[in-house]
């Protein structure tokens, strides 16, 4: 099989995702986004009382012989997903209690990292229409780092702000794809059983990338993550091998505007910033010997020495050993923990990492 070079940035390819994955060269892409199929077949909760599907569920890529067919094809796409993963990459895959623990176990089986499983409950869920069991208000997003030692992005300013600046928890309340975000056929009918909102998206990709970077969907469907990659300034590759629904994926993907170079820019993460040593930042002049040192209510203090160490009282030591030592911690981060003042407000040191020389 030929190895595609140049990668098909902002395409949408047409087949199947585990042949056309293959032809793709390796640690290529930052991050995956897969809605992979439910294998939602033959389940009685999920007929109408005149027994017929909710939502066209018996949709061909739907199908699997039984729980083993189901796994089979969910490590050879996972494999394929991590072969073309950068070291610092990470997956998203959405699922429902149908198939997101066998998901879950394999790709840990396989050293994915998982970083957070994500509740996204909807606020207007579909009714049970048996009324034989809680009506499934939610959806689960595992999210994982290609490796347990890889340094992930996570975008954790860009998330407070939109929340109002309060940390972005785990449970996402938002409502399905409805109005006119939802493609519709001729008849009026929805075009795709499983649309995702861009709103979910939008929060995905804000979380884990960067303007330029490249998101792949291994199962693009209505191309729900390419119209939001490309309006946040992200590169896409969908893969969808049902040609219908790659045409309407490409009408919406040409009717989205991007959205202006200042709109996206994100505010720098910790991984932005590059690792120095504290006593860089002494040598530079940033924080002269003898700077005072404050945690953020002013409760210790300690004094910067010329070599990068720092002392409060009779302890001596990095920033992180006498953070940890004030505080009768086992460990600290004392880039976060210690404060320098700056025209009368205290400012972690953090920020003085991306800061030219005084
Ligand atoms: C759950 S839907 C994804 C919906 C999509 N996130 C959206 O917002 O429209 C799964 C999609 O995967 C496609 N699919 C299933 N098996 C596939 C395969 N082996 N290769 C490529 N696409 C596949 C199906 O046609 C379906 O559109």
């Amino acid at each position: 099989m030929d190895l595609v070079r140049d990668l098909p940035l902002d395409q949408l390819l047409l087949g199947d995702c585990v042949t056309l994955m293959r032809m793709l060269p390796p640690a290529s892409v930052h991050c995956v986004f897969a809605d992979p199929p439910y294998n939602l077949q033959l389940r009685g909760e999920l007929r109408r009382p005149d027994d017929s599907l909710v939502d066209g569920v018996d949709e061909d890529w739907d199908r699997f012989a039984d729980f083993p067919a189901y796994d089979a094809f969910t490590r050879e796409w996972l494999g394929e997903c991590r072969r073309l993963l950068r070291k610092d990459g990470t997956l998203w895959v959405i699922g429902a209690y149908h198939n997101i623990f066998r998901i879950g176990a394999i790709l840990q089986d396989m050293g994915f990292w998982v970083l957070n499983d994500v509740i996204w409950r909807k606020s207007n869920p579909m009714p049970n229409f048996r009324g034989r069991r809680f009506t499934n208000a939610h959806e689960t997003l595992i999210w994982a780092a290609r490796q347990r030692d890889s340094r992930h992005r996570f975008n954790y300013q860009a998330m407070k702000a939109l929340n109002d600046e309060i940390q972005m928890r785990s449970d996402w309340f938002l409502p399905l794809c409805t109005g006119p975000e939802r493609l519709r056929n001729q008849h009026g009918l929805k075009l795709h059983p499983t649309q995702k909102p861009e709103a979910l998206l939008h929060r995905v990709l804000l979380a884990s990338t960067a303007p330029g970077e490249i998101v792949l969907d291994p199962f693009a469907g209505t191309g729900t993550t390419a119209v939001v990659a490309k309006r946040l300034h992200r590169h896409f590759i969908g893969i969808e091998r049902h040609p219908a629904y790659v045409e309407a994926a490409w009408g919406r993907i040409r009717a989205t505007e991007r959205a202006s170079e200042g709109a996206v820019a994100t505010m720098p993460t910790r991984r932005d910033v590059p690792r120095v040593p504290f006593g860089s930042l002494v040598e530079r002049g940033l924080v002269p010997p003898g700077t005072q040192l404050f945690d953020r209510q002013r409760r210790v203090s300690a004094v910067v020495a010329a070599d990068g160490s720092i002392a409060a009282g009779a302890v001596r030591g990095s920033i992180h050993q006498v953070g940890a030592a004030v505080q009768n911690a086992p460990s600290c981060n004392g880039w976060t923990f210690w404060h320098i003042e700056q025209d009368g407000t205290l400012v972690p040191i953090d920020r003085l990492r991306g800061e030219p020389a005084a």
